[in-house]
């Protein structure tokens, strides 16, 4: 997969890019990342990539102009994209639009400032408005982050089999059930005695009824999503 990233803050993604599992991604070749500086596609002299608000209003506005330009020198560079506008207006992303995202061999994802970007770049230039939560970022380059790395941990390759995305929280519906590991105890806070019993199918009900349970207390909304199986249902109830 290929992510094309327009944004005037291209250093925004040197370090990020360079650790961890998008490092390993990018060098097993599962994906590829290119930053491109919006403002080198700005038509004036002084390089303008935002004016203030037809209408009147406090701050800026990003210049459509710009962004056609990069979008224009950049989609021919690869396969068809699919365009993406990061922006606190767009739809919400969950985990089965990121399932959806990871189909497409190509995102573009367009950065835009907090204060709003033309309305014609959504109107004309992207396929997608997004948005990664109900808060305001000062700009799209955190979200094009947390997309990139959402999407591409779920690209073959890219993780581990024991890493397996399969069993995570949101894939199978609901939270995850809680984790332990050595010691046993510390400061007189114990591990489960159920989780040292070595009895798998005890330990597999366990975690089902402690992931309904989590989730019930922490996400009830999740739970009118799926459809619980009888046995989940008893296991509720005891
Ligand atoms: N830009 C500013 N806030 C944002 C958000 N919540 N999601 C995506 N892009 C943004």
């Amino acid at each position: 997969m290929l992510f094309d990233i327009l944004t005037i803050f291209p250093e925004f993604f040197v370090s990020p890019l360079n650790v961890s599992i998008l490092r390993r991604g990018r060098e097993k070749g599962a994906f590829d990342v290119r930053t491109w500086d919006i403002r080198d596609f700005a038509q004036d002299k002084h390089k303008t990539t935002d004016d203030r608000p037809y209408g009147g209003g406090e701050g800026m506005v990003m210049k459509v102009e710009p962004i056609y330009h990069c979008l224009k020198h950049v989609t021919p560079l690869g396969p068809s994209p699919f365009v993406v506008l990061l922006s606190p207006r767009g739809r919400l992303l969950d985990q089965s639009l990121c399932e959806e995202l990871a189909q497409k061999k190509r995102l573009i994802l367009i950065c835009g400032r907090y204060e709003g970007v033309d309305e014609r770049v959504s109107e004309h230039l992207v396929d997608l408005e997004l948005s990664i939560g109900d808060y305001v970022l000062s700009g799209g380059e955190p979200a094009a982050l947390v997309v990139m790395d959402a999407v591409m941990r779920l690209l073959p390759g890219v993780l581990g089999c024991a890493e397996s995305p399969e069993n995570e929280s949101f894939s199978t519906g609901i939270l995850e059930y809680p984790q332990y590991t050595r010691p046993r105890e510390f400061l007189g806070w114990k591990v489960p005695e159920v989780l040292l019993s070595g009895d798998h199918k005890k330990i597999a009900k366990w975690r089902r009824k402690e992931a309904l349970r989590t989730t019930l207390i922490r996400r009830p909304d999740l739970l009118e999503k799926i459809e619980l199986s009888e046995q989940d249902m008893n296991l509720l109830d005891e």
